[in-house]
């Protein structure tokens, strides 16, 4: 829920991409449309194109893989949205989950207190035009919500705050259904819900987004050694999908900056045209959830261990990112404008996403649309590759242009059909970032593409 408000500098020799191409690239291609355009919009919601959906679906597809498939001591679980209105008592969200805001004066610009540099703190001064500041107001970010129909007999609750709580509340039932025992984890990835008062930076700050979490229950005695390693491998994943490695860092949380649940934080951070921004946080939850909730529910969640019959509350490590940041940030990872190079006059826009991310894997095109068996064979591959992964067929303008457009979304491969095909069914296929070709075989497609986008990920 932090950030630092530090100039953005570049620090390898690629300069920063504004948010606003990144922005026109969405909407262009269907990436990302705002939500209920028709209507002016609701500011902080977002919906997601043809593209965006997949791009979403194949990040989602790669965390959860990576930390429930191939970690035997973790399992996943998909909560509700709506809980039982003394959960957030419980969690102290309906205390503790407030914004300070304050207003100047002159310019009537609205800030978040905790985002003010100190300077404009201590002199209680705009930062963009000097005025005076009001005092700061504080506000819930809870979305409140009802349930049942007849009034005098709804009950008010709230859109969960944040998705982990599930984790804890189903806790005690996965420890009996799925024969764990700790130190193990559960995972959720599902839509969050707050009132931030200053949303923006496009799907930096929403009022509605994904989060994934990881809590992982251990003895207290262990808690240090999990959370090391947990912070690890968290980075560690972050760094394996990014171009930038130079602009991944940890940042402690000052005592002042901790969340209401938190002994101890750690931000991953990741560096774009926003300055050093909060990406995943890594949290020391200790006793805080299961205590909690023992206490507001009245139902024991502590744990005996098996075998030395101790009995404890469980530590909790957190790991909680945003599935629609980290959309965000790997746009602005891959996202790259090249100028015109040797005959190419035009020079292009190209999304240097990791081959197993990319939306689209491989566009099929045809050299020429007014030639029936150019046409033909190019459906005919299409056919076969869309079985196996996203494949598009493309044969409208000329095939730069194609190549173009593809390269803009991503697209780590294009197989063009010629008149070579024909005689002796080889193809092209061009790579996105080198540009280079090679021919192939036509049978020998399928099993080039499939080796270069699966999952090959061993962190
Ligand atoms: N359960 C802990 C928790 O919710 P958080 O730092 O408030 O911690 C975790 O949120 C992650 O959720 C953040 O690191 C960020 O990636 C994402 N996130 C939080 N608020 C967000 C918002 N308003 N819009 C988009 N993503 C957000």
């Amino acid at each position: 829920m932090t950030q630092t408000q530090e100039q953005a500098v570049p620090t390898g020799d690629t300069p920063f991409v504004p948010i606003e191409k990144i922005v026109s690239l969405c909407k262009r291609r269907g990436f990302v449309y705002p939500n209920s355009e028709i209507y002016g919009g609701v500011s902080g919601i977002y919906d997601f194109g043809p593209l965006g959906v997949e791009l979403r679906n194949n990040i989602r597809r790669l965390w959860w893989w990576s930390m429930v498939q191939t970690n035997d001591n973790v399992v996943g679980i998909e909560g509700a949205i709506i809980t039982h209105p003394r959960v957030w008592e419980a969690s102290g969200h309906v205390e503790n989950f407030v914004d300070r805001l304050v207003d100047c004066k002159n310019c009537k610009r609205r800030f978040r207190y905790d985002h003010l540099p100190e300077e404009n703190v201590r002199q209680n001064r705009c930062p963009v035009c000097g005025g005076e500041l009001t005092e700061p107001r504080t506000f819930n970010l809870m979305m409140e919500t009802y349930i049942g129909v007849l009034e005098g007999e709804r009950t008010k609750t709230y859109l969960r705050g944040e998705a982990s709580q599930n984790i804890y509340l189903d806790y005690d039932n996965v420890l009996k259904s799925s024969r764990m025992s700790i130190p193990f984890g559960i995972c959720q990835i599902g839509k969050a819900f707050r009132n931030e008062v200053t949303p923006g930076n496009f799907l930096f700050r929403q009022r509605e987004f994904e989060q994934w979490d990881l809590q992982f229950f251990v003895h207290p005695s262990e808690m240090q050694h999990w959370f090391d390693y947990w912070k690890a491998r968290r980075f560690e994943w972050y760094q394996s999908i990014i171009n930038h490695k130079d602009r991944l860092r940890f940042r402690a949380h000052g005592p002042d900056e901790l969340a209401h649940y938190a002994k101890q934080a750690f931000d991953i951070e990741y560096q774009t045209v926003l300055g050093w921004q909060e990406w995943e946080g890594i949290h020391w939850r200790q006793d805080w959830d299961l205590s909690r909730h023992s206490e507001y529910s009245g139902q024991d969640l502590s744990y005996t261990d098996p075998e030395t019959k101790e009995r404890y509350i469980p530590w909790i490590v957190e790991t909680s990112g945003g599935v629609d940041r980290t959309f965000l940030n790997l746009l602005i990872d891959a996202y790259q404008e090249e100028p015109p190079a040797g005959k190419d006059k035009e020079g292009r826009t190209v999304l240097r996403l990791n081959p197993m991310l990319a939306p689209v894997k491989v566009a099929v095109l045809p050299l020429q649309k007014n030639k029936e068996e150019l046409v033909t064979t190019a459906k005919e591959l299409h056919s076969k590759l869309r079985r196996l992964m996203v494949s598009q067929y493309d044969d409208v303008a000329n095939i730069g242009r194609r190549y173009r457009r593809q390269d803009e979304i991503g697209t780590p491969f294009c197989v063009t059909i010629d008149f070579t095909t024909l005689e002796d069914q080889t193809v092209t296929i061009r790579e996105r970032d080198s540009m280079s070709q090679i021919r192939l075989h036509m049978n020998e497609v399928p099993a080039y593409l499939l080796e270069r986008v699966r999952w090959d990920y061993s962190v």
